[in-house]
């Protein structure tokens, strides 16, 4: 069976202490995760050290960085390397999450480098993709998904592809307690993972885990994560509440 994976995105909440907490409390529910289940925390930078140590000991429990940049080192100022988060152990790293294209100016292009560094130091990247409300209006929400792809990802060779995720977060889902149905999240997944088997053939296709986003809640999780293109979620708002998250893990197939 593909990966399925929880991933919490804490953004910038929680102090230290709150993150730390936050971590017993899920930890401290002690739910035993199949071989193919996955658990990911994407913590601020300071907390990734404290995170990893954290789930040092648990089978199939990892830490992510929110970020890295698009370059390997130098003169780079408050910027993090994908090198540096290789030598503190990080499994994991998100890239492209609509905030940081938004807020940050990321292009397509510069993601496709930050893959790249990523891989080279053999950090999985959980890829974001997903459409602004005027394009799923418009109703061309999957070509728009299609580009995103295509720019970022398609310079990967076949040997590498089964190595990322994908993510996929509808903007007008993200925080605003709007999710996609699960009918809408699964057309877009097998969409997802047709342009993925057009490219790399439907075996290759068939190994990426992409997760949903978008406002997932305890409520809704396992509806979404039912369907069967859909292989977990990235959790925004939700993840920040121990007993919430729990119930999310718990909805993974
Ligand atoms: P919410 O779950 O708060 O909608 O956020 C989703 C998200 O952006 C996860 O990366």
């Amino acid at each position: 069976m593909r990966k399925q994976i929880a991933a919490a995105n804490w953004k910038m909440n929680c102090t230290y202490q709150q993150g730390e907490e936050l971590l017993d409390n899920i930890l401290g529910a002690q739910i035993a995760l199949a071989d193919h289940q996955q658990v990911v925390f994407a913590v601020p930078f300071p907390y990734l050290i404290m995170a990893n140590s954290e789930v040092a000991d648990e089978k199939n429990y990892f830490i992510a960085a929110q970020n890295c940049y698009n370059k390997k080192s130098g003169a780079y100022t408050g910027e993090v390397s994908a090198e540096m988060l290789h030598s503190i152990g990080i499994k994991y790293c998100v890239l492209g999450h609509s905030e940081r294209r938004e807020y940050f100016q990321e292009s397509n292009s510069t993601l496709a480098e930050k893959l790249d560094l990523c891989l080279e130091y053999g950090i999985t990247p959980i890829f974001c993709c997903g459409e602004p409300l005027s394009i799923r209006e418009a109703g061309t929400q999957n070509s728009f998904v299609e580009v995103q792809l295509r720019e970022s990802l398609f310079h990967l060779s076949e040997a590498v592809i089964s190595k990322i995720v994908i993510a996929y977060e509808p903007i007008w889902a993200i925080g605003t307690g709007k999710t996609a149905t699960s009918d809408q999240a699964q057309e877009m997944h097998a969409h997802l993972r047709g342009v993925l088997a057009k490219q790399y053939g439907p075996v290759l296709a068939n190994t990426v885990p992409i997760l949903y986003g978008g406002s997932v809640k305890a409520n809704n999780a396992a509806d979404i994560f039912g369907r069967p293109d859909v292989d977990g979620g990235l959790v925004g708002g939700a993840s920040l509440n121990a007993s919430e998250f729990i119930a999310i893990i718990k909805a993974l197939k």
